[in-house]
């Protein structure tokens, strides 16, 4: 285990609050930040589940449940949540305004040689660092969902992020058991500029009729032995994340090859957002 850390996440919901249980199970001190209590609550459960999964497998003893989860502090006080960090790691939903508000907070409170990373999964580092008086020490940080198991991490440095902010990042993500694959800082980065486009082909399969969409990802997922087949994932990650996603990439390329099927905005309509409504491309309890 790496040096123990005091760390602050921003925002509890799935990419947070798994972001900060990582973090508690490496040891380090965690304050998670939400603007309500229900929020925080939702993202304490999800993380006691998930800790429960570790139990029931015996990849953890009750008492380091414990632990992990005594570790982590809820609160809804950004400026005291970041006042004395190493690094706070902000991962709130993809809207450019809200995140470029929480870095001016971040760089206003945390330490003056706090790293500032965000999990955007597809917002340009550059501009977020901008709304910062401190852009040297501004890295993207994107954990894959779920991120208690997932082992990546895409590391993204921004135009002006300095080379001791990279080394310290890479060095923290891989304290927490992660690979890092470092990118440069333009939208989708790597993960979700080839990501997308693939689950984006598979809405358009569908939509077009070429194939059922059991058919669509067992080819998939057989043929490329994928894990999960691309409408399976587009229901785990979130129709509404993967139209943002998309409508972002197409707005900073200005390329067609970007287009949002118009299946998946009809979904988003439809609010059929795929496991979190109970219902996407297929079904759920
Ligand atoms: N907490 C704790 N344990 C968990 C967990 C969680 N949240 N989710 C899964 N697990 C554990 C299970 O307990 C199980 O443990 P075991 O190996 O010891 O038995 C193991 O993970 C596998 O889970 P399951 O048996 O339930 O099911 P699967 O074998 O299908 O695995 C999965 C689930 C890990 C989600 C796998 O299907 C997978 O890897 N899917 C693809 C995920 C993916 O592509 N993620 C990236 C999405 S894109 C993204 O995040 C970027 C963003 O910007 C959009």
């Amino acid at each position: 285990m790496s040096d123990s850390l005091r760390v602050a996440v921003i925002g509890a919901g799935t990419m947070g609050n798994g972001i900060a249980q990582t973090f508690a199970m490496h040891g380090h001190s965690v304050n998670l930040v939400d603007l309500n209590e229900e929020a925080l609550e939702r993202g304490m459960s999800t993380i006691r589940r998930s800790l429960e999964r570790f139990v029931r497998k015996e990849k953890l003893s009750a008492e380091q449940s414990e632990e992990i989860l005594g570790r982590i502090q809820p609160t809804t006080d950004l400026a005291g949540a970041v006042g004395e960090v190493r690094i706070a790691v902000e991962a709130v939903f993809e809207r450019e305004d809200v995140k470029r508000g929480i870095f001016e907070q971040l760089d206003k409170h945390a330490p003056s040689g706090a790293i500032l990373a965000s999990n955007t999964s597809s917002i340009p580092i550059t501009r977020l660092a901008a709304a910062t008086g401190r852009p040297e020490k501004v890295i993207g940080m994107h954990f894959m969902n779920p991120v208690p198991i997932m082992k990546l991490v895409e590391v993204i440095r921004g135009n002006r992020t300095s080379d001791e902010t990279l080394a310290e990042t890479v060095r923290i993500a891989e304290g927490l058991g992660k690979t890092v694959g470092v990118a440069r800082d333009y939208a989708g980065f790597v993960s979700n500029r080839v990501l997308m486009p693939m689950i984006n082909e598979a809405a358009f399969c569908l939509y077009e009729g070429i194939a059922t969409r059991e058919d669509i990802d067992t080819i998939m997922k057989l043929g490329m032995n994928h894990p999960m087949g691309p409408l399976t994932l587009a229901d785990f990650v979130g129709i509404d994340v993967v139209v943002e996603i998309l409508d972002i990439l197409y707005r900073d390329f200005g390329d067609p090859k970007f287009r949002a099927c118009p299946l998946l905005r009809k979904m988003v309509e439809a609010g059929k957002l795929g496991r979190k409504t109970g219902e996407g491309f297929y079904a759920y309890d």
